[in-house]
C-alpha cells in the first residue's frame, strides 16, 4: 500500500511525512515542486529509506501525475501542495490561483481519471484528502461563537479565496463525480521546518538575530494555534475515518492575540538562550503598518473531529511553543540554509 504527498517538502508536509513513515510502514510517494517554501533538506533523514519516493514537479502537471498514479497504485492522495503566505498573496496574488485554484483542479483531474478506473473494493475505498485553512471562513467578532463547519465561506485575502475555490472544486468533485474526498480545515500551525516568513519562526529568528519583532497594527489579532504534529495526527485520523464528502475542521483551542504570543516566545528565549545583556527579547518588538485587510480573529470548533473521530491535540500552547523554540535553537543551521538571498529580498520588500 501507498499513499502519494503532495507539497512534501514544506512545513506541514515534511511533518506528515516524517510521522507518517516514524509510525507505518505504508510507503510515501512525495511530491513537490520545491518553491521557495519547498526545502528537500526537510526530508534529508528519509534519504536511502527504501518507504519514501521524492518526486520533484507540480500538482498542474497532469501528464507527470497521471503517470505516478499509474506507476504506485496509491490508495490515497493527501494534498498540502499550496502557496500559503498571505502577505505574499497581498503583494503577488498570481502564483496563488495558479496553485491553489488551477493546481488543484489539475490534481483533481488527474486523480478522477485514475479513480475511475479502479475496481471494487479500491474505488470505494480511496481517498482524495485536500488540506485547507481556517482562513476561508473569514473574520469573526469578538464575542462570535468559533468556527464549525457550517460556518459561511468568507475569505478575505488572495491566499484564503484561493483556498476557498480549491475547497468547492474538492467539494463538487465529491458531489458531481463521486470522488472519495475529504477536507480538513486547520488553524495556524506551528513547529519544525516552519519557514520564517510567518510569525512564530519569523520572532523566534529575529530575536536570536538581534533584529526587530515586528507586529502588525495593534498586535491584538487573534489567532487560534495548533502545534503541527497534533495537525499531523489530525490528518492520519480524518484519512482513516472520515465519512466521504465531509469536511472536518482541526484546531488547539488556544486562542491568542499576536501580542500575547510574541510576548511568550520573547519570555521562552530569555529562559534557554538570554540576550548577552540580560535584557528581555521583549525590546526588540516593534509595531509596524497594518496588513491591509487583516482578519481580525480566527478561533476553531473541533467538536465533530473530537466527538465523531476520537482526535484530541497532544500539547498545550506552552508546550507546543517550548518544544518548537528548542528545536530552533538545536538547528540554527537549517535557519540559515533556508535564509537565503531571495529570502532577504523578501524581508526588505515586506518590512522595509
Ligand atoms: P508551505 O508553504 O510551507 O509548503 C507548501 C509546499 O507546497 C512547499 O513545499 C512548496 O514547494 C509546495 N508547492 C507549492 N506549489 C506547488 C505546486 N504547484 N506543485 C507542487 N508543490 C507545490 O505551506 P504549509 O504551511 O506546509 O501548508 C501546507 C498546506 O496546509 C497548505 O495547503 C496550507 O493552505 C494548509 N494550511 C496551512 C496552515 C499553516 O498554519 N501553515 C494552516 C492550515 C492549513
Ligand atoms: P502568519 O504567520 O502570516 O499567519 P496568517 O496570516 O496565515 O494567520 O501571521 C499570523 C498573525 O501574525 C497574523 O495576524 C499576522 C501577524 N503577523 C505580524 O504581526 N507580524 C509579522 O511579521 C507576521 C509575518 C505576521
Amino acid at each position: 500500500m501507498t499513499i502519494l504527498v503532495t507539497g512534501s517538502a514544506g512545513f506541514i508536509g515534511s511533518n506528515f511525512v516524517l510521522d507518517w513513515l516514524a509510525g507505518h510502514d505504508e510507503s510515501v510517494v512525495s511530491l513537490d515542486k520545491l518553491t521557495y517554501a519547498g526545502n528537500r533538506a526537510n526530508l534529508a533523514s528519509l534519504d536511502g529509506d527504501a518507504r519514501h519516493i521524492f518526486v520533484q514537479g507540480d500538482i498542474s502537471d497532469t501528464e507527470l501525475i497521471a503517470r505516478l498514479l499509474a506507476q504506485y497504485q496509491p490508495r490515497a492522495v493527501l494534498n498540502f501542495a499550496a502557496e500559503s503566505h498571505v502577505d505574499r498573496s497581498i503583494l503577488g496574488p498570481e502564483d496563488f490561483i495558479q496553485t491553489n485554484v488551477v493546481g488543484t483542479f489539475h490534481l483533481l483531474e488527474a486523480v478522477r481519471a485514475y479513480w475511475s478506473t479502479e475496481g471494487a473494493p479500491r474505488k470505494s475505498e480511496f481517498r482524495f484528502l485536500h488540506v485547507s485553512t481556517d482562513e476561508v471562513y473569514g473574520s469573526l467578532e469578538p464575542d462570535s461563537p468559533a468556527f464549525t463547519e457550517n460556518h459561511p465561506y468568507q475569505p478575505n485575502s488572495p491566499y484564503s479565496a484561493s483556498k476557498a475555490a480549491s475547497d468547492h472544486l474538492v467539494r463538487a468533485y465529491h458531489h458531481t463525480y463521486g470522488l472519495p474526498v475529504l477536507t480538513t480545515n486547520c488553524s495556524n500551525n506551528y513547529g519544525p521546518y516552519h519557514f520564517p516568513e510567518k510569525l512564530i519562526p519569523l520572532v523566534i529568528r529575529n530575536a536570536l538575530a538581534g533584529e526587530a519583532l515586528p507586529i502588525y497594527g495593534d498586535g491584538q489579532q487573534i489567532r487560534d494555534w495548533l502545534y503541527v504534529k497534533d495537525h499531523c495526527s489530525a490528518i492520519r485520523r480524518v484519512l482513516e475515518s472520515g465519512l466521504p464528502g465531509e469536511t472536518y475542521n482541526v484546531g488547539g483551542w488556544n486562542e491568542k492575540s499576536n501580542l500575547d504570543v510574541v510576548h511568550h516566545i520573547c519570555d521562552t528565549l530569555d529562559q534557554e538562550s538570554p540576550r548577552n545583556d540580560g535584557r528581555s527579547y521583549r525590546q526588540q518588538i516593534s509595531f509596524v503598518k497594518d496588513r491591509p485587510g487583516h482578519d481580525r480573529r480566527y478561533a476553531i470548533d473541533a467538536t465533530r473531529l473530537e466527538r465523531e473521530l476520537g482526535w484530541k491535540p497532544a500539547e498545550t500552547f506552552e508546550t507546543g511553543i517550548a518544544k518548537t523554540v528548542r528545536w530552533y535553537l538545536d538547528n540554527q543551521a537549517w535557519v540559515e540554509s533556508v535564509a537565503s538571498g531571495a529570502y532577504r529580498e523578501w524581508l526588505s520588500k515586506q518590512y522595509s
